[in-house]
């Protein structure tokens, strides 16, 4: 087939790439043409596994196609993706600016009869909206359908989820609608139970509620967790107690210091939003959000009571920095909250981080902390280790190499990957909810 993915961000760099990847003919288009040129020499906006290469392979076999000209895209697909940013706006409510800019666009270039997919997470409502704004600013006669695809990628194994979906929504309002987007999505799937088909609304209704429930998992078992703690118990067997009934499943009931990246926050606050636009004020989702931003401070108030309300004089190492492992983004990362509060208290950081370095640095601005390009050299002289990312490389401990390093044997574990026989060596630990 023969497609547009209008917006090379996350979302649209990583399905355009795999639809390129089963041989369809893709245009990646953006209006960030510095963006562009870079992608067209393969330099990535973005650090996810094994895209790199795949961008480039598919150039050379030119299927991908990166350019700035909707029209010579649009002239050539016949279904086009929307998969631009949907950020937050500062009342929580979501910034729909890109895509409506996108739909004008479109109604200014178009020239024959075309399907529009809503990629883009997007509340309730606006795919009709997109619609009806093509369709106004049209000036010639050309038939456009709608559909809303939301995608389900998890930063780190995007490309891995885009090719193995665990399902593909799809809503639409007509069969022909449905069978195009199940052709396009057959080469990833081969089991078509995996095809959930149902009306726009409902489709766009589903992704926020995926990662709203899913918030709240977290949010719930770090509750859970401040409960342990004060109880005695272990929040880690607690888990393994509960996990095992498949009603309630293992994942996503990992507590720690909070969740983050682009969604979640986003996604809850957005449903929060939307539901308050039309009259129904949710106090569940309310409380997911409140939960994180507490959870968030929980690691810096084990923190104070070891060492006291003034940090000065002391240094905190940090391992990781992105919200989660594999990825190198930092949006609404819980290290940017614990580094800030180690520094307002007068602690000074030496952070590392396999990826995420450079942008946390463009989003933290501190004289108070050092960036450093292994793990164990942030470790010199340090007063504590903060374990805020579970990257791989920092679950096996060297204990003799942190006994050199650090000036005391403490670590400050917000994942909960380390073993309690680390006290065994002289260790303090000190766990979430353990
Ligand atoms: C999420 C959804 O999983 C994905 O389907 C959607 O398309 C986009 O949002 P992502 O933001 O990439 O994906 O990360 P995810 O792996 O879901 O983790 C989100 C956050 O939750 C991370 O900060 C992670 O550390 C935290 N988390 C996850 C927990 O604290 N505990 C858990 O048990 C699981």
């Amino acid at each position: 087939m023969k497609l547009t993915i209008i917006g090379t961000g996350y979302v649209g760099l990583v399905t355009g790439t795999c639809f390129a990847e089963m041989g369809n003919n893709v245009y990646c288009v953006d209006n960030n043409l510095e963006k562009i040129a870079n992608l067209k020499n393969n330099i990535l906006p973005i650090y996810e596994p094994n895209l790199a290469s795949l961008v480039k392979s598919n150039q050379e076999k030119g299927d991908l196609i990166f350019t700035g000209d909707l029209k010579e895209a649009l002239d050539s697909s016949n279904v086009i993706f929307i998969a631009v940013g949907t950020p937050e706006k500062e009342d929580g409510s979501v910034n729909l600016d890109y895509v409506y800019n996108v739909a004008l666009e479109i109604a200014e270039v178009i020239s024959h009869d075309s399907l529009i997919v809503i990629k883009s997470t997007v509340p309730v409502g606006t795919a009709f909206k997109v619609k009806e704004l093509i369709e106004s600013n049209l000036d010639k006669d050309i038939k456009i359908d709608i559909a809303s695809n939301p995608e389900f990628l998890k930063e780190g194994v995007a490309i891995d989820d885009c090719m193995h979906p665990d399902r593909v929504i799809i809503g639409a309002q007509n069969d022909e609608v449905f069978d195009t987007l199940k052709e396009l999505y057959s080469s990833f799937i081969v089991n078509s139970d995996r095809f959930v088909l149902m009306d726009v609304k409902s489709a766009e209704m589903s992704k926020y509620v995926a990662n709203a429930l899913l918030a709240t998992k977290i949010s719930f078992m770090n509750e859970i967790a401040n409960i342990c703690e004060k109880v005695g118990a272990n929040v880690k067997n607690v888990r393994l107690g509960i996990g095992s009934d498949k009603r309630i499943g293992y994942d996503f009931i990992y507590a720690g210091c909070g969740y983050g990246g682009s969604c979640f926050p986003k996604d809850v606050k957005g449903l929060i939003n939307t539901a308050a636009d039309n009259g129904y004020e949710p106090k569940i989702l309310a409380n997911v959000d409140e939960v994180n931003e507490n959870q968030k401070l929980v690691l810096v108030n084990k923190i104070v009571d070891r060492f006291g309300e003034d940090l000065s004089g002391l240094t905190f190492a940090i391992w990781g920095l992105s919200f989660k492992p594999q990825t190198d983004d930092v949006r609404c990362a819980p290290s940017l909250v614990i580094a800030s509060e180690i520094i307002e208290r007068g602690g000074k950081i030496q952070a590392y981080d396999p990826k995420a370095t450079d942008n946390f640095q463009q989003n933290f601005d501190s004289e108070n902390i050092v960036y450093e390009n292994s793990k164990y050299d942030v470790l010199n002289d340090a007063d504590a280790l903060v374990l805020i990312t579970e990257w791989k490389e920092f679950r096996a401990l060297d204990l003799d190499e942190l006994a050199k390093r650090l000036n005391q044997k403490i670590i400050f574990d917000g994942r909960n990957i380390y073993s309690p026989k680390i006290r065994k060596a002289g260790f303090e630990l000190y766990q979430i909810g353990c």
